[in-house]
């Protein structure tokens, strides 16, 4: 199929995991920026709601429904992308996946299907978008990691290893396509309260035990300096200031928006 478009102007985006919670309106800023948005999940539900909301925007869209772990994957959303726009300018590197664990009770499916997609699609996802920006010498890639990546959690640790995973990816791709004017950075989001929050803290509370589920919310939320959790809004404003208006010197960072949860 013949790009569309291949006007400097039209910033042309992929955005992982945007069934819902923080990709989803990741991808919506992007659009009301002006961005042509694509969108990969494998929730095809959400998907559709998803690409409904953009299209409200006018902005154009593309969807694909998958499983970002499988072979090939990551590489045939970004080929999509340029078949369809002819480049790619913005990769948002979203989609995640934890289980709440034991460490000692851990378990060899827990462990390969979070890094499955985590690390090993995220990373060839950064590989085949920054392939392509490498030529168009330009780009930014955004990848999502978490507070956790630099805290020891016996309960959540192939998250947390995941995560940490997360930021050496980041650096080593930085410095990769630093040479062709392609930015990476990444962002840690604190607590927001989407449907992935939601679901591992109820087993978080399971697993210490407690009854109390509110109870035990309320003490997470109080250990925030700022004093409360974040707005998925408001996390998703910091992804799209780095995908369109970070400084161009701006690259291999790790960007906070924990509420002061993170401070190294
Ligand atoms: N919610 C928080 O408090 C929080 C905190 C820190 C970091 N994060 C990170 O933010 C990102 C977004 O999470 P969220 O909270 O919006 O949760 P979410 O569950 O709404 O989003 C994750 C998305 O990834 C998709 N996904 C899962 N497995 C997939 C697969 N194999 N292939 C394709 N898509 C798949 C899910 O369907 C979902 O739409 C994640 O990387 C998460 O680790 C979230």
């Amino acid at each position: 199929m013949p790009a569309e478009n291949q006007t400097d102007a039209l910033r042309r985006a992929l955005v992982t995991g945007a069934a819902g919670g923080l990709g989803r309106e990741v991808a919506i800023q992007l659009a009301r920026r002006g961005c042509a948005v694509a969108v990969t999940d494998i929730n095809g539900e959400g998907l559709a709601e998803t690409v409904r909301l953009i299209s409200e925007t006018g902005a154009r869209t593309e969807s694909i429904v998958g499983d970002f772990t499988l072979e090939g994957a990551p590489e045939a959303a970004v080929t999509k992308v340029v078949e369809r726009w002819g480049g790619i300018d913005i990769l948002v590197n979203n989609a995640g996946y934890g289980v709440i664990e034991p460490f000692l009770d851990a378990t060899f499916r827990a462990w390969t299907r979070t890094l499955a997609l985590n690390v090993t699609a995220l990373a060839m996802a950064c590989k085949a978008a920054g392939r392509i920006m490498r030529d168009q010498r330009s780009g930014r890639i955004v990848n999502i990691t978490s507070p956790g990546s630099r805290m020891a959690l016996p309960d959540y640790t192939a998250y947390t290893a995941s995560k940490a995973g997360v930021d050496s990816i980041t650096r080593a791709a930085a410095v990769a396509l630093a040479p062709y004017g392609v930015l990476v950075n990444s962002l840690a989001p604190g607590m927001m309260d989407t449907e992935m929050q939601r679901s591992t803290e109820v087993d978080l509370a399971r697993a210490n035990g407690r009854n109390d589920l509110q109870a035990f919310l309320d003490e997470r939320t109080r250990r925030i300096p700022l004093g409360r959790r974040a707005e998925i809004a408001e996390v998703a404003e910091a992804v799209v200031w780095l995908c369109l208006d970070a400084p161009d010197y701006m690259t291999a960072e790790r960007l906070n928006m924990s509420g002061g949860l993170d401070k190294d």
